[in-house]
């Protein structure tokens, strides 16, 4: 295994203006334009990490909860959590903002996964994720939990292999009869 990477350094942060042809009807940003530009923002941050070609391999759930005006800018921001054996899972932030209103907000956070693949795409392993500040530790333990949820649900992982997220049921329960 190669050596590890600060996790810091694979920080991505992407600046786009929401123009007519990317909104609805109603003059919104299109949620697959975003999701667009979350691809892409996360790709390279899996690509700053791993030095390779990387292709997504899973999104987890987006839910659109505060549309994004016509004019608005909107900043995204990612980085790797943690990687495992090819692939790494990678946490962006959406924010969206009216600078003449100097209002900001935070919109979407996500989850994506990406694969490194060699010239002829076949999975090559990558550098492990060293975090550091209390977030960036906090997402590295959560992301083993959700990397079993999401193989589970791709019928890529039997349920009863995913320990670490039997556990946190089992504390739940243990917490109700408490
Ligand atoms: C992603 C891909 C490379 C996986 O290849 P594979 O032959 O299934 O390889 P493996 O079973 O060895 O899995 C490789 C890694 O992918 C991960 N993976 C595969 N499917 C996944 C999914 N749905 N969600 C999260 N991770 C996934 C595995 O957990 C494994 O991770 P690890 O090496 O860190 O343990 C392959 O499915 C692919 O090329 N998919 C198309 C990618 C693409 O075109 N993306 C653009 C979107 S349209």
């Amino acid at each position: 295994m190669t050596k590890k990477k600060l996790a810091r350094n694979s920080e991505v942060i992407m600046t786009e203006m929401v123009l007519p042809n990317d909104t609805n009807t109603l003059h919104n940003l299109m949620g697959g334009k975003l999701m667009h530009w979350m691809d892409i923002v996360a790709a390279i941050a899996a690509q700053k990490h791993s030095n390779r070609i990387v292709v997504t391999a899973s999104a987890d759930s987006i839910s659109f909860k505060h549309p994004i005006s016509l004019g608005n800018v909107v900043t995204l921001k990612a980085q790797v959590t943690r990687a495992f054996n090819s692939s790494m899972e990678v946490f962006i932030e959406v924010w969206a903002e009216d600078i003449p209103a100097n209002k900001k907000i935070l919109t979407h956070r996500a989850f994506f996964t990406f694969v490194a693949v060699d010239q002829n795409g076949r999975p090559i392993e990558v550098p492990e994720i060293l975090p550091e500040t209390p977030e960036e530790i906090e997402l590295y333990e959560g992301a083993l939990r959700r990397r079993q949820l999401r193989l589970v649900l791709a019928k890529r992982m039997d349920p009863k292999d995913a320990v670490e997220l039997k556990s946190i049921f089992e504390q739940e329960a243990k917490g109700d009869k408490a």
